[in-house]
């Protein structure tokens, strides 16, 4: 193993890592998964243990690892066991690097599905598919571009391309630059769609199951999903964050950093469900629709709006770009791990990772279609990549993390890295010992029938 004698890349522009790790955590997330859990988990009971999950867990978690990676520069591997050896503990904490790269390329393998809806979903609104279909007719659509691995397979895999290409180009020329141009439209795209929500006679009610918070709604398999989303929302415990972080310039702060992405990313999901429940509600359609929720809803919205056309193609070039802003971020933990340590060029590393990429994305491809009975306890390929990841990988691998800072590190080290006020670091300390170990623990020790609370 060789390890790189030159200095690690940084951001160029000041907003750069602002902008790649609000790229990193805006995206399918916020606008495909938010909307279809709350749908099925029930609304506002959901949204309020969400939204507690990423104040107690998600900022502190944030906050620790960009500090790991700007203290270890390097992936989350080598970062985690240059802070861990500097506090003279044992590597064997460098665990946690490989459960978040392997859960970051996981994660991938099916968010390229999704996305790769998204690219179909945008070529469909081009070629005017929708033009004059009902809501039932949607959910034929949605059906049918399932059904042909062939024609699923082929946006997935442009999936994997864009995204590879992307990241073979490095860290300025290719993820700084794509993220520095689309993250305000989609926020305008956003904006109009509420606009359009607010018209279309669903709005109230889509307020009240989003913000009516009827306690006891709620089940423990439902706070683990709200949990395990905040990791998901966030980017954390995958390598995205820490990666990102490892190319931070020494000045930024991390805190502000932190808040502005955890802000930009809840406001950008509770968008999402104000646009999308009044759709859903003023047409009669299910919140529980599943994973196919805002491919059913949103294109019936389109076609009634005025310009809808338009305006679909604007939200789905949004969509999928928000998508890749996500989508490269997962993998740049793998590729800047192998550059680091295998002695090969980064182009070479993305193509090498994007290769194996394609292999489990076109299995969780074909959960929709050939390989739709390839369960193991009712569960498809897709729905274990995305289960295994939300609901243990992350939310343990945060739990791991928050230990590691809180209780084993020379407590000088992320305290130094943080340089925050000592009221501010008070906080983040109590955070990481206590708050978010005890959340995440509470709500799994719920889950797993241990304790009910
Ligand atoms: N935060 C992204 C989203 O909400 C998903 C993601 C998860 C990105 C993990 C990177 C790492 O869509
Ligand atoms: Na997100």
């Amino acid at each position: 193993m060789t390890t790189n004698a030159q200095p690690r890349a940084q951001w160029l522009g000041r907003w750069g890592f602002v902008l790649a790790a609000t790229g990193s955590a805006v995206g399918l997330g916020n606008i495909w998964k938010f909307p279809y859990i709350t749908g099925e988990y029930g609304g506002g009971a959901f949204v309020l243990v969400y939204l507690a999950c990423i104040l107690a867990v998600g900022i502190p978690v944030m906050m620790t690892e960009i500090a790991f990676g700007r203290r270890g520069r390097g992936s989350p591997i080598d970062a985690v066991r240059r802070v861990v050896n500097e506090s003279g503990r044992a590597s064997a904490w460098s665990l946690l690097g490989w459960m978040a790269m392997l859960c970051g390329f996981m994660i991938l393998s099916f968010y390229a599905v999704v996305a790769g809806w998204s690219f179909a979903y945008l070529w469909k609104m081009l070629t005017g598919v929708f033009a004059g279909a009902g809501a039932d007719d949607m959910v034929g659509i949605f059906v049918a571009n399932n059904e042909n691995p062939l024609n699923l397979g082929f946006w997935s895999t442009l999936v994997v391309v864009a995204t590879m290409l992307i990241v073979g180009k490095g860290v300025q020329a290719g993820i700084e630059r794509s993220v520095s141009w689309m993250m305000p439209g989609m926020v305008v795209m956003l904006a109009i769609l509420i606009g359009y929500g607010v018209f279309s006679g669903g709005f109230g009610e889509a307020w009240r199951f989003l913000f009516s918070f009827n306690a006891g709604s709620l089940s423990s398999e439902g706070m683990l999903a709200a949990l395990g989303h905040a990791f998901f929302t966030l980017s954390l415990a995958s390598g995205a964050i820490l990666t990102y972080g490892s190319y931070l310039p020494a000045r930024a702060s991390i805190a502000r950093t932190t808040l502005t992405v955890a802000a930009a990313d809840t406001l950008v999901a509770l968008m999402a469900g104000l646009a999308i429940f009044p759709i859903i509600f003023a047409n009669g359609m299910s919140p529980a629709e599943g994973p196919g929720l805002i491919f059913m809803s949103l294109p019936l919205a389109f076609q009634a709006m005025p310009l809808g056309t338009l305006f679909g193609i604007l939200f789905f070039v949004m969509l999928s770009m928000a998508a890749l802003t996500s989508s490269i971020s997962m993998v740049e933990a793998t590729v800047s791990w192998l550059t680091d340590n295998k002695g090969i060029s980064r182009r070479a590393a993305a193509w090498g990772t994007g290769i194996v990429l394609w292999v489990v994305s076109t299995l969780a491809m074909l959960s929709f279609n050939l390989g739709a009975d390839w369960t193991l306890a009712g569960r498809n390929v897709f729905d274990w990549l995305d289960y295994l990841t939300a609901r243990w990988m992350m939310p343990l691998g945060g739990l791991g993390l928050v230990l590691l800072a809180g209780f084993v590190l020379k407590s000088e080290i992320l305290r130094d890295e943080l340089g925050l006020s000592p009221r501010a670091h008070a906080l983040w300390l109590f955070a990481v010992r206590y708050l978010a170990p005890l959340g995440i623990l509470v709500i799994f020790a719920d889950a797993l029938g241990v304790a009910r609370i």
